[in-house]
C-alpha cells in the first residue's frame, strides 16, 4: 500500500528536472499521474520511466501557459484517470536580465509561463475537486528568487506571484477540503546550470552560493508528503528544501508601526533617522541593508 494509491495528480513540466522527479516519486507512492511538459518526448520519457517501474502515468503533453490548455490538461486528469486530486504546478521558464537590460519578450515569457499558468492551471483543477467534492491538494512552485536576485528580478517578480496566489487561494478554501501550499526547491537541473552558467559569465555574485546543487530526488519526498493524507492539516505554507535543510520560507507580514496618528514633516524625518533606519530588511536572502 502506498500514501498515494487513490490518487490523481497533474504535475506540469515534467518531462525533465524537478518536475520529473516528483512525477517519479508520486507514481512510486501509488498515484497514477498526467506528466504534461512542452516537450512531448520528454514527458513520454518520464511516463515511460514510471511504467518500467510498476507505476501508473499518462502522457498530456502541451502548452502549460496557454488558459485553454491547461482546462483541457484538468479535464484530461479527470477523464483519463476517474479523478483528480492533485495538481503540481512546476513549469517554469528562467531568463536572465538585470533592470537596466530587461526586453518585454522575456518579461511577458516568464510572466505567461509561471504566473498565468500556474493561476489557470489552479484555477481549472480546484473548479475540477469543488465540483467533484474531492478532497484535493495544489503545489504551487516559488523560488528563493522571490526574495531578490541579481538578474533574477522579473522571474523573481513571478514567483513572488506564485506566492501571493498561494496565500490568496489558501485563505478562500481555508476550512474547505482543498489544502494549497508552495514549495521552494533547489537542484541541480537544466534550469539551475543555466543560472550557474549566467552568474559565472558575468561574474555577478549570487546571494546563495552552495557548491553544489542537490540532486532534483531530493526534493521529490516533499511533494509526496504534501499531497498525501497526512498533510491535510499543513496549508498557506511555502516550504523550503535547500539540499538537507527543510524549513517554511516566512510571508511577507507588516511590522509594528513606529509612528501613530498625524505626522509632520519633522516628527516623520526623525522617524526615518532614529527609528526606521536601523530597522530596514534584509536584501534578498543574504545581504543585509547599505546604511546612509
Ligand atoms: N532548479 C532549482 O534549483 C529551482 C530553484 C527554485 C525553483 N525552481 C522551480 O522548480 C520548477 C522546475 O524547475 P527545474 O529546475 O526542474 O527546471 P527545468 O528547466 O529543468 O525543467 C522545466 C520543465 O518545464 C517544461 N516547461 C517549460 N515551459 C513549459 C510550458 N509552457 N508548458 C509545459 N512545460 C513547460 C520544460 O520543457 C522542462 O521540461 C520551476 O518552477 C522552477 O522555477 C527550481
Amino acid at each position: 500500500m502506498g500514501t498515494l494509491d487513490s490518487k490523481a495528480v497533474v504535475i506540469t513540466g515534467a518531462g525533465n528536472g524537478l518536475g520529473a522527479a516528483y512525477a517519479r516519486h508520486v507514481a512510486s507512492l501509488g498515484a497514477a499521474v498526467v506528466v504534461n511538459d512542452l516537450d512531448q518526448e520528454a514527458a513520454a520519457g518520464t511516463v515511460a520511466a514510471i511504467k518500467a517501474a510498476g507505476g501508473r502515468a499518462i502522457v498530456h503533453a502541451g502548452d502549460a501557459s496557454n488558459w485553454a490548455f491547461c482546462e483541457e490538461l484538468i479535464a484530461t486528469c479527470v477523464s483519463q484517470l476517474g479523478t483528480i486530486t492533485g495538481l503540481v504546478n512546476n513549469a517554469a521558464v528562467l531568463l536572465h536580465s538585470r533592470g537596466e537590460d530587461l526586453t518585454e519578450d522575456h518579461l511577458r515569457r516568464m510572466i505567461d509561463v509561471n504566473l498565468i499558468g500556474t493561476a489557470a492551471c489552479g484555477h481549472h483543477a480546484i473548479r475540477a475537486m469543488q465540483t467533484l467534492g474531492t478532497r484535493g491538494t495544489i503545489v504551487n512552485v516559488c523560488s528563493g528568487s522571490q526574495a531578490g536576485d541579481v538578474a533574477l528580478g522579473a522571474y523573481g517578480a513571478t514567483k513572488a506571484g506564485v506566492a501571493a496566489l498561494t496565500y490568496t487561494w489558501a485563505l478562500e478554501l481555508r476550512g474547505s477540503n482543498i489544502t494549497v501550499n508552495a514549495i521552494s526547491p533547489l537542484a541541480d537541473t537544466a534550469m539551475s546550470q543555466s543560472n550557474s552558467d549566467f552568474m559565472e559569465a558575468q561574474s555577478a555574485e549570487r546571494e546563495v552560493v552552495y557548491g553544489t546543487l542537490p540532486a532534483a530526488d531530493v526534493n521529490a519526498p516533499v511533494v509526496g508528503y504534501l499531497l498525501s493524507d497526512d498533510a491535510r492539516a499543513i496549508h498557506g505554507q511555502i516550504v523550503r528544501i535547500a539540499g538537507d535543510e527543510l524549513s517554511f520560507a516566512t510571508h511577507p507580514m507588516i511590522a509594528d508601526p513606529v509612528l501613530k496618528g498625524h505626522w509632520t514633516d519633522s516628527t516623520l524625518r526623525d522617524a526615518f533617522r532614529d527609528i526606521l533606519n536601523d530597522k530596514q530588511q534584509k536584501l534578498g536572502l543574504t545581504y543585509e541593508p547599505k546604511r546612509n
